[in-house]
């Protein structure tokens, strides 16, 4: 007999985000545990457990133990938002994780600065396929700019030309809001494109059970003085449809297995 394929689960850390995923799925039915609602059904006709992870590295990391030793998920995909690090990358890009890293793990002097103990690694990689998809699916939807985001937000955010990057995300449990901090993570990390919360948790869970991870991540602010503000207009108004549209194309993308 065959068995229904495994589903995927899809992940946010705020509830704006994953709002609109919820009401897209005809079947969901909430299954409680470890304090969160994990919402099993179907979206574009797979099978997914789509959940709120809540904010920081604990909160993800419980989520995805959750997810892998209960739902048995056979990839792991995360959703949300970032402040953007690097200097082409504005509010309203998308950003695809292809590793990614704790900037506030240091160890040192027992471990280099940034490796996570015992694991000889401070990055984890992302799922090359999956980031692939990722970013395909994403630089088609924002091809028009408007027809996804609508025109009063392209205008409001001056949204007209985002762009998809693919890099280094660095994780910690700090919401990064001034000009000096960023600088300094900037000039410590220079390859980072992106700063969030969860990601580099999750994906070292992933690692940890050998499941396939990919995070994508629509740039809400600059991570400076002015990121507080920013980040409360992009997720009320532009986040929520970035990542559903997105998601579902991802989901379209990947072809069932059976
Ligand atoms: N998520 C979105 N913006 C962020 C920031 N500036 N710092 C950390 N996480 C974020």
């Amino acid at each position: 007999m065959l068995h229904p394929p495994a589903p995927i689960a899809i992940v946010g850390a705020m509830h704006d985000e994953l709002a609109a995923l919820l009401a897209a799925m005809p079947d969901e039915q909430p299954v409680r545990a470890a304090g969160r609602d994990f919402w099993q059904g179907h979206l574009e006709g797979q099978p997914v457990v789509v959940v709120l992870s809540r904010i920081g590295k604990v909160a993800a990391a419980t989520t995805a133990t959750v997810l892998l030793e209960r739902f048995g998920v056979r990839a792991v995909l995360f959703t949300g938002v970032a402040g953007g690090l690097a200097p082409g990358v504005r509010v309203g890009d998308v950003v695809v994780a292809t590793e990614l890293l704790q900037h506030d793990m240091d160890a040192s002097p027992l471990f280099p600065a940034y490796e996570v103990p015992l694991y000889g690694r401070a990055r984890f990689a992302a799922d090359a396929a999956l980031a692939e998809a990722l970013a395909g699916v994403a630089a088609e939807a924002l091809r028009e700019p408007a027809a996804l985001l609508g025109a009063q937000a392209v205008q409001d955010f001056g949204l007209a030309a985002p762009r998809v990057h693919r890099g280094l995300v660095a994780s910690g449990d700090r919401f990064v809001a001034t000009a000096a901090e960023s600088e300094r993570l900037r000039a410590a990390l220079p390859e980072a494109l992106a700063v969030e919360m969860e990601g580099a948790a999750m994906a070292q869970v992933c690692h940890d059970y050998g499941v396939p991870f990919a995070a994508v991540r629509t740039v809400s602010d600059r991570a400076d003085d002015a990121a507080h503000t920013d980040f409360t207009r992009f997720v009320a108004t532009v986040a929520s449809r970035c990542s559903e549209a997105v998601v579902r194309a991802a989901l379209r993308r990947l072809a069932p297995r059976r």
